[in-house]
């Protein structure tokens, strides 16, 4: 009886450590307080929009994009996705009809930023499930009015 005990303690303490690597930092609370609240998704996603107009795949999407427009756009649709209090025009995500490859390298570069701010690879995972949770409105078809002139 003490030893199954001792065994379901055991567990748990590994189940608390699931999907952090070994060695890294355990955050505690909830997930806008894991990923450091409204300033550490900006941080996050001011070294991504940095990185964009650069990205060999994905630069020709961003040409001629305000990029401080995007930048403000997408870290208060992430706060909003990971229980932050911000506010987003919830019509501000429009379909552009993108690839999966483009989504790929959009996700691969948004981990090199979590990387740049030491984000534990758990927090990392969380956030980009609430990347994935946006996908689907953004990459419908392209239409005119959603996108006129690209
Ligand atoms: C899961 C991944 C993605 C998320 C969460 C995301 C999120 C957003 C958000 C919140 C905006 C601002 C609102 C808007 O203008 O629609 C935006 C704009 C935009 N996104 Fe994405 N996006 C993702 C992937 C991509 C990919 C893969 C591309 C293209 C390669 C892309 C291209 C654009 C462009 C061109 C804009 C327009 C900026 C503008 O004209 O102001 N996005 N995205």
């Amino acid at each position: 009886m003490i030893r199954s005990a001792i065994l379901v303690v055991a567990a748990c303490a590994l189940l608390a450590a699931c999907g952090s690597k070994r060695g890294e930092e355990v955050r505690k609370g909830t997930l806008l307080e894991r990923v450091g609240n409204n300033d550490g998704i900006v941080s996050v996603v001011a070294d991504f929009s940095k990185r964009l107009p650069a990205h060999d795949v994905l630069k020709a999407k961003f040409s001629g994009v305000d990029m401080a427009a995007f930048k403000a756009n997408l870290a208060n649709e992430l706060c909003v996705q990971v229980g932050g209090n911000c506010r987003r025009d919830a019509s501000m995500l429009k379909a552009r009809g993108l690839s999966q490859e483009q989504y790929d390298e959009f996700v691969e570069l948004f981990v090199e930023s979590m990387n740049v701010v030491k984000l534990p690879s758990k927090e990392q995972n969380d956030l980009i499930d609430a990347l994935y949770a946006l996908r689907k409105k953004h990459s419908g078809a392209k239409t005119a009015k959603a996108e006129p002139g690209k």
